[in-house]
């Protein structure tokens, strides 16, 4: 089952790709974990993206495809992936369809986490991110076990640099204008579901065990 997760920041298209991975044993590729792996690790490839990705902007497209389908071509991808933040504009999508068919394969779903601009900002400033693992917990809707450390591996929990209010407001505008239009595009290929979001988490995640089957 190969599967993209659309949705604005903050949706919660994290939380619900790392549930779908576990429900049927794919793969969850988010290339935000990615690019803030990358950065911790000091990579060339951190620095560039470090630099757009504070100001909530977009990493550049050359950066960013290779990288992707370069992972989709690896052998635990063999039985499907839920994609998370990737495609993120229509060139993204367009290089991935091509390489989806010249591999003779196609996404199977697109599913989009559908949450109102008001919701979102609420959420980012509860989110706190791993510093390690990357795990995902907000204080109040997914608080972790013990306050401020994660339950996964002991790490402690931060707020991700991007999550600054005036960063998620910029993250939003760029969302509206270069990853919205998306949903038009998986919807002419037939393969959208939209999802309410402003639901808990264990109903997002039953409306989308509905669509990909039990
Ligand atoms: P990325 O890491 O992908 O960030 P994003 O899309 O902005 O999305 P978030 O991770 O912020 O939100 P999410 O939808 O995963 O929500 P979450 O599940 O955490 O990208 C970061 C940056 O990297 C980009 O800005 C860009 O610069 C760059 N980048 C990445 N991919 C790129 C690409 N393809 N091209 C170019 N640049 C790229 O949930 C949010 C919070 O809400 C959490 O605290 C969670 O616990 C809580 N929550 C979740 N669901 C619910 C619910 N139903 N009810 C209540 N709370 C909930
Ligand atoms: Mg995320």
């Amino acid at each position: 089952m190969k599967i993209i997760m659309l949705g604005a920041p903050g949706a919660g298209k994290g939380t619900q790709a790392k549930k779908i991975s576990e429900k049927y044993q794919i793969p969850h590729i988010s290339t935000g974990d990615i690019f803030r792996a990358n950065i911790k690790e000091g990579t060339e490839l951190g620095k560039q993206a470090k630099t757009y990705m504070d100001q909530g902007l977009l990493v550049p497209d050359e950066l960013t495809v290779n990288l992707v389908i370069d992972r989709v071509e690896h052998d635990d991808c063999k039985n499907g992936y839920v994609l998370d933040g990737f495609p993120r504009t229509i060139p993204q999508a367009e290089a991935l369809d091509k390489a989806l068919s010249g591999l003779g394969e196609h996404l199977d779903y697109a599913l989009n986490v559908d949450v109102p601009d008001e919701n979102i900002v609420k959420r980012m400033a509860g989110r706190r991110a791993c510093i390690s693992c990357g795990a995902t917990y907000h204080v109040v809707y997914a608080a972790p076990k013990t306050e401020g450390i994660c339950d996964v591996c002991g790490s402690e929990l931060v707020l991700r640099d991007d999550d600054k209010p005036e960063t998620v407001t910029k993250r939003l505008g760029v969302y509206h204008e270069q990853t919205k239009p998306l949903i038009d595009y998986y919807a002419e290929e037939g393969i959208l579901k939209t999802i309410d979001g402003t639901q808990n988490l264990e109903a997002v995640f039953d409306d989308i065990k509905r669509i990909l089957g039990e």
